[in-house]
């Protein structure tokens, strides 16, 4: 059942080409132009939407965090992304004009349900993005956009993760399309691109081995570090989580501009520091920005582990290791960037001898709150 590999989560990290492409699949026509006939919220109800708040956990919380830069963009519609844990508690602003979206693997994560009520009570319209068909949030959301990743065993999220992402893509171009706007054109270029895309995961997949060996060097490190910026920035603090559940280390994911205020105190000799770098062609005061990052991690010590697109040689000088992905356009990246760091998760868990598919005090869905 593992289909020849030693863990469900490398199965379910190879099946992501396939999970990427399965959620697109249908969705989008040649043209360009969408069809999402499973979100049973009018147009003119999307429409009317003047906010979007997006509630999750963990790893799909991740998913948001990347959702609101796209949301944003493409839609001129403000986006908030909070814990499903948190949210009822702090009496959040909600009604009728405002889209709530859950992300959920499973369906089942109790904080995410909680959420979700709490959000129809005050109503708003929830839309579910979901792996599990008949799961409780769909059923009790308005709308469901089912994610098509094929069951996902292993309690560290992975291909989920990807398509939790595209869905995200699929939500915001949706809005950004109803609303008949000018970003029309770029709408389409994007589709373009995103029917692209599990080529570009499959490339990855296929570069891995420097990632594997890499890890396995770093198995008696105690922390490692990671840093991102714009949508970057999450998939910092993705592959932190995994590292975190899969190989029980200290990992944390900063926003690289936030490292002169106080992370930079934890550089020193020989800490690894995962550094994922923005394209040079999209946000390239971004990308020039965490090159100078990179120097000055380096210069104190750090051993860089550095992810950039290919062609990218303005990094080529301060890593100590160099990890390729390809071109993508910006907000997209994170489709690419974040298999890497799940790689580098599940080899340092075999290294160090760890359950990797079933890590320590964790459930693979959290049915308490
Ligand atoms: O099933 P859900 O997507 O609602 O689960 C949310 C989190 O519990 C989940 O993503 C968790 O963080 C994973 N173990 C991460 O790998």
């Amino acid at each position: 059942e593992k289909g020849g590999y030693d863990y469900f989560m490398l199965k379910e990290i190879a099946e992501q080409p396939k999970a990427v492409a399965d959620t697109l699949l249908g969705r989008v026509d040649a043209a360009g132009s969408l069809t999402l006939d499973e979100v049973r919220i009018s147009d003119s109800e999307l429409r009317e939407m003047d906010k979007v708040v997006i509630v999750a956990c963990g790893t799909a919380f991740h998913a948001g965090l990347i959702a609101k830069y796209a949301i944003e963009h493409w839609t001129r519609i403000p986006c908030e992304v909070e814990l499903a844990s948190e949210f009822r508690y702090r009496d959040p602003i909600l009604d009728q004009q405002t889209l709530v979206i859950a992300i959920s693997q499973s369906g089942e994560t109790m904080d995410t349900l909680m959420a979700l009520r709490h959000a129809r009570e005050q109503g708003a319209k929830v839309l579910a993005i979901c792996n599990t068909n008949g799961s409780t949030i769909p059923r009790e959301a308005d709308a469901v956009l089912y994610t098509h990743a094929g069951p996902e065993v292993a309690v560290a999220s992975t291909k989920a993760f990807l398509t939790q992402l595209v869905a995200c893509y699929l939500v915001a171009l949706y809005l950004g399309q109803v609303r008949g706007t000018k970003w029309g054109d770029e709408i389409r270029a994007v589709v373009r691109d995103l029917s692209h895309i599990a080529g570009s995961v499959e490339q990855v997949l296929g570069t891995m081995e420097p990632v594997r060996k890499l890890a396995r060097s770093l198995a008696d490190k105690d922390t490692v570090l990671f840093l991102g910026r714009h949508v970057g920035y999450p998939v910092a603090l993705e592959g932190a989580l995994k590292l975190k559940e899969l190989a029980y280390m200290h990992a944390e994911g900063f926003a690289a501009g936030e490292l002169k205020h106080g992370p930079i105190a934890l550089i020193e000799e020989d800490v690894p520091v995962v550094v994922v770098v923005p394209s040079p062609r999209g946000r390239s005061v971004l990308h020039d920005k965490i090159v100078s990052n990179i120097q000055e991690i380096r210069a104190r010590g750090a051993r860089t582990v550095v992810i950039a697109e290919e062609g990218d040689e303005a990094v080529t000088p301060y890593a100590d290791h160099l990890v390729r992905v390809p071109a993508t356009p910006t907000l997209l990246q994170p489709l690419v960037a974040t298999v890497p760091l799940q790689v580098f998760a599940c080899e340092l868990a075999t290294a160090r001898g760890n359950e990797v598919d079933q890590p320590r005090n964790l459930a693979k869905s959290v049915t308490v709150e």
